[in-house]
């Protein structure tokens, strides 16, 4: 089936005030590649500014909090989200596994708590370099997603996003067959775990997407779109991505 591309930059621990124009500078280019979706992903303290400056430019968080309210200090949640005019969010990325030691478990209920206020929801699974050399990739990284996916919730919103560890700001890339084979296997679990539904779920590739390898990354079955960190960074380089998405 047709899935609408998805880029969708992740700005990390980068962005003040005045990097503003920078996100004008990307919204006012996406617009030239209506076929495909995107957006950008800042730290919590640039959403409510970011989306002043680039109305209905999806603007979305890192990270959430899955309970509604309370006693978490540092912590935002979903409805605190919305309120900024965040319309996305990024659950359960290996930074945040790895840094903040997030469990599976974590990161399945930050992926319902984000769907049920009806973001964008793009959750992270990837393996480490120790476990790709083992040969155990595939099983390790369906063993992560079965457990981190959210059961019972209406997952038209969600998107998985498999980043290898050892691709992340590294310039290392994995070989267009290895995406292959893990986004087939993913697809494969999607199916199982939502029927039809897991069909529509799009899943992107994160790891070192450049304009250079955008293209060669685009064209493998079952590769949706990007999650793209340091390149997302500049228009220079995040709107050639999202071209050649379209
Ligand atoms: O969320 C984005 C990924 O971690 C990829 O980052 O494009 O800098 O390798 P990168």
């Amino acid at each position: 089936m047709a899935r609408t591309k998805l880029v969708v930059g992740n700005w990390k621990m980068y962005g003040v005030g005045s990097d503003i124009a920078e996100i004008e500078a990307i919204a006012a280019s996406a617009k030239k590649f209506p076929q495909v979706e995107t957006g950008l992903c800042v730290p919590a303290t640039l959403i409510e500014r970011a989306v002043r400056a680039v109305p209905g430019f999806p603007i979305g968080a890192q990270d959430v909090h899955f309970a509604e309210k309370g006693a978490h200090t540092g912590c935002v949640a979903t409805a605190m989200l919305v309120d900024a005019g965040a319309t996305m969010a990024i659950v359960g990325h290996s930074e945040r596994r790895d840094a903040q030691r997030e469990t599976d478990d974590e990161v399945r209920q930050k992926a319902s708590a984000a769907l049920d206020a009806g973001l964008l929801t793009i959750l992270c699974v990837g393996e480490s370099l120790t476990v790709r050399e083992a040969g155990d990739a595939v099983p390790n990284v369906e063993r992560q997603l079965d457990s981190s996916l959210p059961r019972g919730i209406d997952v038209s919103k969600l998107a998985l996003a498999y980043e290898p560890i050892w691709a992340i700001g590294t310039g290392r890339t994995a070989t267009a067959a290895d995406i292959g084979e893990m986004h087939s296997a993913l697809r494969r679990r999607l199916r199982a775990a939502y029927g039809d539904a897991g069909d529509e779920i799009r899943i992107l590739y994160g790891g070192s997407v450049k304009p250079m390898n955008a293209a060669e990354i685009f064209s493998v079955k079952d590769v949706d779109g990007a999650l793209v960190g340091g390149a997302s960074l500049k228009a220079a380089d995040f709107v050639p991505i999202i071209e050649a998405a379209a």
